[in-house]
């Protein structure tokens, strides 16, 4: 019998930077999903969820398209091993998770790297982490259809207890940022908004498809080839839109290297500040949150949080503020508050801090 874990995420910073070559700051976070494997002599992998009523049975040899739902996450897993070429034994799995769904914290991610870590330690192979993500990508882009970058997968197998992640998405390194705000008397509140959202559906291939358009006109791989070039270089692009989805993607990554700046100097106010700006672009120029989630962004900021923003791919999820530790109630009361009175469900209030990786 193998167990074998994996923890959600949240991206303190850096949204949709990963495919266009530039910086990421995420943290991995406590809530974990767990896998129970007990490998046996067949070509079935029978996979049941504390999540879900029927298990999934998946055939060793399966190829995309055949397995749907939540299953297909760890059907894209057998299928990409495969095809990497790591053999996979059959046998039952037992998972159990933490993580919420669909709520930008990478379950998605949390699932196949337990599912893979589980799979190549029955194996008895030892995978790279770095290769260990891309087959995790693979899984999600091939074979679940979701056009998703490496963000969620390093941030789940690299991640480390009172560190952040800088990940630079040119050449994949992962490098540890000491990330421990309540050490220097400031939480990070975690704001789960109820709404959910999937990135199978159109919003996040647009926003992708507007870059990699900015990109070819620009003449270059990933917008990150022209980071050094300053926002004039943006003028070149003919559709307005798709010159704003690329001045986030440009002002996001400097934002990400001045959050760590911030941080290295135990400077939360201006760490707060760059949190707001990001969500600020992600408003205005990236156009990927919601009234909802602008709502609880702003009202923590007016309760008194150093700043906040939405976390994950968006269209729903999760809003996370830096606070004051004496502000922690008096901000997640303003903002329950706030959003029920416009109308919306009363978001969960947590707090959260940096947890270990894969393993
Ligand atoms: C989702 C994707 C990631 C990344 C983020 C946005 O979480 O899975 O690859 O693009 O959105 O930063």
């Amino acid at each position: 019998m193998i167990t074998y874990s994996a923890p959600g995420r949240v991206n303190l910073i850096g949204e949709h930077t990963d495919y266009n070559g530039g910086f990421a700051l995420p943290i991995a976070l406590p809530q974990r999903t767990s896998v129970i494997f007990t490998p046996a002599e067949t070509d079935t992998l029978t996979v049941r969820s504390d999540l879900a009523e029927d298990p999934v049975h998946i055939p060793l040899d399966t190829t995309p398209g055949q397995v749907t739902g939540w299953g297909a996450y760890a059907a894209g897993v057998v299928w990409a091993l495969r095809d990497s070429g790591v053999p996979v034994t059959g046998g039952t799995m037992a998972i159990r998770s933490d993580v919420p769904i669909g709520s930008g914290l990478s379950s998605s991610a949390a699932l196949e790297c337990a599912v893979l870590g589980a799979l190549a330690s029955a194996a008895g192979v030892r995978i790279d982490r770095t290769e260990q993500a891309r087959i995790g990508q693979r899984a999600e882009n091939d074979y679940v259809g979701a056009p998703t970058g490496l963000l969620d997968q390093l941030s789940s197998l690299f991640g480390e207890v009172s560190n952040a992640l800088l990940i630079d998405f040119r050449d994949i390194t992962v490098q540890p940022v000491p990330f421990d705000p309540d050490a220097s008397g400031v939480t990070l509140l975690l704001f789960d908004s109820g709404q959910r959202h999937g990135h199978v559906d159109g919003e996040y291939a647009a926003r992708r498809a507007s870059c990699e358009r900015a990109a070819a006109e620009l003449g270059v791989p990933s917008l990150r080839e022209v980071q050094h070039r300053g926002l004039e270089v943006l003028d070149a692009i003919s559709d307005p839109v798709d010159a704003r989805r690329a001045r986030h993607v440009l002002t996001e990554n400097e934002r990400v290297l001045d959050f760590v700046a911030a941080c290295a100097e135990l400077d939360f106010a201006a760490a707060g500040g760059l949190f707001t700006a990001s969500h600020a672009s992600m408003r205005d120029d990236f156009e990927i949150t919601t009234g909802h989630l602008d709502l609880i962004a702003d009202s923590a900021v007016s309760a008194g949080a150093l700043g906040a923003r939405m976390t994950g791919g968006g269209f729903g999820g999760c809003v996370i503020a830096l606070v004051p530790a004496k502000l922690t109630l008096t901000v997640g009361d303003a903002v329950r508050a706030a959003v029920t009175e416009a109308g919306y469900v009363e978001p969960e209030v947590s707090r959260v801090f940096a947890a270990s990786g894969a393993g």
